[in-house]
């Protein structure tokens, strides 16, 4: 028995992510550890599915964006390091310390006021301090606030100052330029920071454009993320082919409806498109709701039978139209919208071009609604998400999985 009711699943291959992160392994220094970067819900893939992948195939640390991602982590018991990349509100942080949680700062105020939080209520804070070498999105960028904001962390009792660490604008770019003045600058503020006496923690700055570019740069820890799913940060950086990645991530659908016009005939909202007599029309059950992006009307594609066909009509909220032009399509007929079948691929890198964006644009879009099932050696070991979660918790039970 199938274990969700809607014919629309992402399907993830958890063997890619375990090659990837062993392809990253083997680039980085041995000493350089691998920090997984699951955030936005491990870029669409599903957080914790991944990040258990992750650790048990070389990664030895954990990132997300917010505190909520990290309690959804320790909820599922893992209990790994974990930093949450971002800002976090003063008033959120008795659930890092309570969760072991690792927190970025990059202002003396409030280290102040987690240092009285900490001496009324106890309890131990690790934090990395983030610096501004030219991302120009939080950080501290001068060195006096740096050494500032250390020095306060270093006498505040409680708290460890456990990483530095900055981000790069332009790592995955062919002009070097950028990223090398950005790494000039944080190669300056650690010998300030050394120069005054202090042990470095932690130093990091490699995601994994530079992880792939400059692995010489790995310090303690590489912050790995588009590459964990086999999606290369760039096309430059893709075509120096210096580390085999293996993407993760395929969409599927099944035909829910197929017909044949007796005479020529408008297709979806708007009437945009007119199917001639005799042309197959196939409904498939996706749509913009799902995080399949309505700019795909008229111009995006999927594979049936190992052969593209074209979306004819708009992206609905819940359905896509495709006219099949040759063989006889039916109810039923698995429908690949991102992902291979056969010798066909539609790859996240076409679809973000095809949409002005990239490739974390569009895993990140797929939400909630539609199933991730995890599959190794082919096989189907898990599932998560979707709405129809209550319906699974019988009907896992029923399939198996
Ligand atoms: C601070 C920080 N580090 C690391 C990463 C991972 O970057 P990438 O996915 O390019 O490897 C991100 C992602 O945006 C980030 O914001």
């Amino acid at each position: 028995m199938k274990p969700f009711a809607r014919d629309t699943w992402i399907e993830i291959d958890l063997d890619a992510i375990a090659s990837n992160v062993q392809a990253l392994r083997r680039h980085i220094p041995s000493h350089t550890q691998i920090m997984a970067v699951v955030k936005a819900d491990g870029y669409g893939h599903g957080s914790t599915t991944i990040a258990k992948e992750a650790l048990s195939n070389g990664a030895s640390r954990l990132a997300v964006a917010a505190l909520d991602e990290a309690l959804v982590l320790r909820r599922a018991g893992i209990t790994a390091p974990i930093l949450v990349l971002g800002y976090t509100p003063i008033e959120a942080i008795t659930n890092a310390i309570h969760e072991n949680i690792e927190l970025t700062v990059y202002h003396v105020d409030w280290v102040e006021e987690a240092a009285r939080l900490l001496q009324a209520e106890g309890g131990h804070l690790a934090l990395h301090v983030k610096v501004d070498t030219g991302m120009g999105r939080i950080g501290v960028r001068e060195e006096e606030e740096v050494l500032k904001l250390v020095e306060r962390i270093n006498s505040s009792a409680g708290i460890e100052w456990a990483g530095i660490f900055t981000h790069f604008a332009c790592a995955d770019e062919e002009d070097t330029t950028h990223v090398t003045e950005q790494h000039v600058r944080f190669q300056q503020l650690l010998t300030v920071l050394k120069e005054a006496g202090n042990m470095l923690p932690l130093v990091h700055c490699n995601n994994t454009a530079a992880a792939i570019l400059f692995p010489e740069w790995g310090y303690d820890l590489i912050r790995l993320g588009i590459g964990l799913y086999g999606l290369y940060p760039s096309l430059y950086v893709k075509q120096q082919g210096r580390v085999t990645l293996t993407p993760a991530l395929s969409l599927k659908s099944r035909i829910a409806h197929i017909k044949t016009l007796p005479q020529k005939a408008s297709i979806s909202y708007g009437a945009t498109y007119y199917a001639d007599s005799n042309e197959q029309i196939a409904t498939v059950p996706i749509g913009y709701g799902d995080g399949f992006s309505r700019q795909l009307s008229n111009r995006g594609s999927a594979i049936w039978s190992g052969k593209r066909v074209p979306i004819v009509g708009r992206v609905c909220m819940d359905q896509i139209m495709l006219s099949i032009p040759e063989g006889t399509a039916n109810v039923g007929d698995e429908v690949v919208l991102y992902g291979r079948q056969g010798q066909e691929e539609i790859s996240l890198d076409e679809i973000a071009t095809l949409l002005g964006t990239i490739n974390y644009e569009i895993s990140c879009m797929l939400n909630y609604r539609i199933p991730r099932v995890y599959v190794r050696n082919g096989q189907y070991v898990g599932i998560c998400h979707g709405i129809a979660n209550n319906f699974l918790q019988e009907s896992r039970k029923k399939a198996g999985i």
